[in-house]
């Protein structure tokens, strides 16, 4: 994936933000993230020269944020809390059943690309854990027979 003329302009304002270019580095992994749904090697080496930044550097941003995706992902992301209370609190089982409605384990997208299961560490809602996040809702107390409804399989 090449940076387009479209691309190279909102990652040059986005840039004009920041006294040092590479201080944009989350902001231009977002962009990138938010209009072509993950970053790729080309856009990552694309916007390291952006940035004046190696694209080894880059690549250390990018896989520390585990909200920024190095490969496709599905259409929706399931972040399955894996953190010591949601451990304690069956996080297994959602992921069993997760495992059984959809098809998917951990790290894995769904063959139809509806859906991608992730791990996230503590989505600091252990009051109510087990915890899930899909996109940006939250649920907590998640009980594995909820699950057909929070995440609308298809038929
Ligand atoms: S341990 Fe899962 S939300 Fe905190």
């Amino acid at each position: 994936m090449h940076l387009t003329p479209a691309d190279i302009a909102a990652l040059g304002e986005i840039v004009g933000h920041y006294p040092h270019k590479r201080a944009a580095c989350i902001d231009a992994l977002k962009y990138m993230q938010a209009r072509h749904g993950y970053v790729s090697d080309q856009s990552l080496e694309a916007i390291a020269v952006l940035l004046d930044m190696s694209p080894a550097e880059l690549d250390e941003v990018a896989t520390f944020y585990n909200l920024i995706f190095r490969k496709p992902v599905g259409e929706k992301v399931i972040y399955l809390c894996d953190s010591v209370t949601c451990w304690m609190l069956g996080r297994d089982k959602i992921a069993r059943k997760i495992q059984d409605l959809i098809g998917i384990r951990q790290g894995e997208t769904s063959t139809d690309g509806r859906y991608t299961l992730l791990p996230i560490v503590c989505l600091g809602h252990c009051d109510h854990a087990p915890a899930m996040m899909i996109d940006d809702r939250l649920f907590g107390d998640v009980e594995p027979g909820q699950l057909p409804g929070i995440l609308e399989p298809p038929d």
